[in-house]
């Protein structure tokens, strides 16, 4: 799997490699040919044609999903996905089921409406079943005593075992977008020790509007936002995951009726994730919208907050 056996990598490319993390045609896949060429300074024909090759060697290997199955093989292949659910009713048929792997999932809304206990539930019905999962923290919120509590109210786990399920998680909370990017570049290693079912990215977006105030910024931000979005994309592709990341939101001024709430990031963050997910409090209720899927219609399901995390809501 190293690189040195793509057409072109000598031992100083390598070295090059190496210093930014890449050590692997896994990573080369995953930071993308526009990050290879600015390391390398090769021109962007070689980088695209290590990242292709790259990717071919991955399929040949069987370690990523064929790229060129036929529709019927395709279809299948959907099918049998496996699912994780939140087991709360409604919410689960918004996602057909559940989440599957190969996807990236935006849940975006208010404070306090529940992203990060979904995030919580999705986490303890994982690792209840033995699967590990990353967790990246950009607001210090993770609390491992509410999952515990999440664990023993579903009956997932008992006072005895409760710890050790935890300890399927790999926990790491990062102050600052540069910490967030250096986590997520280094992350390549430790997606092919665990194998995590799960990775989820707590409030990452809005750690990026907090720190690139004012228009004079708006470039860069956008740049860096893009940057992040590459790699968690391929991240799930690559490593056949289900990447899970929260967004905060915004009130749009141009819009006259309806909701004028929406998620932050611009385009670049709406484009890069396969299901966006709008969850709200609508009085006493509380709503989870479909709001984009290739799959799913747009629609709402209600669910509450107990002590077992997202729970269907009461009649
Ligand atoms: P921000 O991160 O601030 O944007 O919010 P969020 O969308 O992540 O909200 P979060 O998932 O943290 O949900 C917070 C809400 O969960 C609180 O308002 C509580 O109503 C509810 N909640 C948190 N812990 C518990 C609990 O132990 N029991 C119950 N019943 N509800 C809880
Ligand atoms: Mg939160």
């Amino acid at each position: 799997m190293t690189v040195d056996q793509l057409d072109g990598v000598g031992p100083q490319t390598k070295k090059k490699l190496e210093a930014f993390g890449i050590k692997n045609i896994m990573d080369i896949c995953v930071r993308g040919a526009k990050e290879v060429q600015e390391i390398t300074g090769v021109d962007k024909g070689k980088a695209n044609s290590w990242v292709f090759n790259s990717q071919k060697i991955l399929e040949e290997a069987g370690s990523i999903r064929k790229t060129d199955m036929s529709v019927t093989e395709l279809m299948k292949y959907h099918t049998n996905l496996d699912r994780i659910s939140t087991k709360c009713k409604e919410v689960d048929e918004l996602f057909g089921g559940g989440l599957t792997p190969e996807s990236v999932y935006e849940v975006y809304g208010e404070f306090g409406c529940g992203k990060t206990q979904f995030c919580l539930t999705l986490t303890a019905e994982a690792i209840a079943r033995g699967d590990t999962v990353i967790w990246i923290d950009c607001e210090d919120t993770f609390r491992p005593k509410r999952l515990a509590e999440i664990l023993l109210a579903r009956e997932l786990a008992t006072e005895e075992n409760v710890l050790d399920k935890l300890e399927l998680i790999k926990y790491f909370y990062t102050p600052n977008s540069e910490q967030l990017m250096g986590t997520v570049d280094s992350l390549s290693d430790l997606m092919m020790e665990l194998k995590p079912r799960l990775v989820i990215l707590d409030g990452s977006i809005g750690q990026f509007r907090e720190e690139y105030l004012g228009r004079g910024t708006l470039a860069e931000r956008q740049n860096q936002l893009a940057r992040l979005m590459t790699h968690i994309k391929n991240i799930s592709f690559y490593f056949r995951c289900t990447v899970i990341f929260t967004n905060q939101v915004q009130s749009d001024p141009a819009v006259m009726f309806g909701d004028p709430i929406k998620p932050i990031g611009g385009n670049i963050v709406a484009h890069a994730s396969t299901y966006r997910v709008y969850f709200k409090k609508s009085g006493k209720k509380r709503i989870a919208r479909m709001v984009d899927s290739p799959e799913h219609e747009q629609k709402d399901a209600s669910y509450t907050l107990t002590a077992r995390g997202i729970t269907d809501a009461e009649e």
